[in-house]
């Protein structure tokens, strides 16, 4: 029996219709395990923009701070579009990152055995499903190295960055990787440029040292050029993929690419203090906001991450991954996951379907 307080930033466009969903299953977690959610909604974003004026209130990011574990739901739409970069809603999410010091991504793609459909590969390849884990790096490499920039006239301009990381850096998200590992099917492949880069050298260095605390996991090493190549090739040969920042943006929208299906895959962004952020990769969805039609399941996975990595709850979790299994074997869909002449159901009724069905399982 614990109390937890979640900080919930619906955001913008689909947001406040999918993030309702999910904390509909984390109340009815609560209610299952004896715990207490306490859930606080936040603006972000768009909503922040036009109430605050900036896209990350002062507020919002203390209330997060002061939160166990946070909750996005999507932020963005065309309202905000033609706003200039420092104020866009993507902004806030940015600063929100690098607010809590948030230096891992993590990406689970899966495909669920119902859905193999969706995949973009063929039905050969995607027949045992897929189940692979990204681990990006988050806050640093050549998205925030120096020096970057831009000089000289038209005919013998130049520009440059920087990719950088220290030890310190490789060894806090590689560790990271070989404990998600070990709790998965305990293989790592460790993505890098090592026949070229300095960089990489030094990440493939960091990782075999770390091997020898983790015996029950086995290590590789893969250029990425491989790896994107084999993501599609042969999915099933990963476990847990870690890798650098840029490598890992690239990589990680493939790995979702190939389950097919954007309204079913969640994500979590963790740093060495609490609290963590768990949202779906997907964004606002503003051509279908307002009108029920959304999938909540990204966002309800999210709070399946949310309380395995978030707050170390792994029954908890263990049961919210269980029940949208099972509402997808029970054939329910909502618009991006039906097939053709299937039925469809709205966000809210999807929503009620996996509180269902965790109460049905508990029973
Ligand atoms: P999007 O992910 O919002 O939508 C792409 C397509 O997928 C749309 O057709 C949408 O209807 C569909 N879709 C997305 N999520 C769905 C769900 N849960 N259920 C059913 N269908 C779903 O990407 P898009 O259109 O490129 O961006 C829209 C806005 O979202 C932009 O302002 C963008 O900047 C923002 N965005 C925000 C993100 C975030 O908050 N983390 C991430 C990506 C985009
Ligand atoms: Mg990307």
């Amino acid at each position: 029996m614990a109390t937890f307080t979640i900080c919930c930033l619906p955001g913008d466009g689909i947001g406040p219709e999918i993030t309702t969903e999910a904390q509909n299953v984390l109340t009815a977690i609560g209610r299952q395990f004896g715990h207490t959610f306490t859930m606080t909604d936040e603006p972000i974003g768009g909503a922040a923009i036009d109430t605050h004026g900036v896209p990350l209130p002062e507020a919002t990011l203390q209330a997060c701070r002061e939160s166990h574990a946070v909750l996005l739901g999507a932020v963005g739409g065309p309202k905000w579009d033609a706003l200039e970069t420092a104020i866009r809603p993507e902004k806030g999410l940015l600063a929100l990152r690098k607010g809590l010091s948030l230096y891992a991504n993590l990406r689970p793609a899966v495909i669920f055995p119902e859905l193999k459909e969706a995949s973009y590969l063929r039905p050969d390849i995607v027949a045992d499903g897929v189940d692979v884990l990204v681990v990006r790096e988050l806050t640093g490499g050549i998205y925030f190295g120096e020096p970057r920039g831009r000089e000289g006239e038209p005919g013998q301009r130049r520009a440059m960055n920087t990719m950088v990381y220290d030890e310190t850096e490789v060894r806090r998200i590689g560790r990271l990787a070989f404990e998600a590992a070990q709790q998965r099917d305990k293989r790592l492949c460790s993505v890098d440029k090592a026949n070229v880069l300095e960089v990489s050298q030094l990440w493939r260095e960091v990782m075999n040292e770390l091997a020898p605390s983790y015996p029950d996991v086995t290590l590789e090493h893969m250029y990425v050029d491989n790896a994107a190549m084999q993501l599609v090739r042969d999915p099933k040969q990963f476990d847990v993929v870690v890798t650098s920042n840029l490598f890992g943006d690239i990589l990680s929208d493939e790995a979702a690419t190939i389950t097919g299906s954007i309204g079913m895959l969640p994500s979590a962004s963790l740093g060495d203090e609490k609290p963590a952020l768990f949202e779906p990769i997907h964004g606002s969805a503003p051509d279908i906001a307002g009108q029920d039609k959304a999938n909540p399941l990204a966002t309800i996975l999210s709070v399946g991450m949310l309380l395995r990595f978030g707050l170390g709850l792994e029954q908890e979790a263990d049961a919210v991954d269980a029940a949208v299994a099972d509402v997808i074997a029970q054939g329910l869909r909502t618009g991006d996951i039906a097939g053709p002449g299937e039925a469809v159901l709205g966000c809210r009724a999807m929503g009620a379907a996996v509180v269902d069905r965790l109460q049905a399982r508990k029973d």
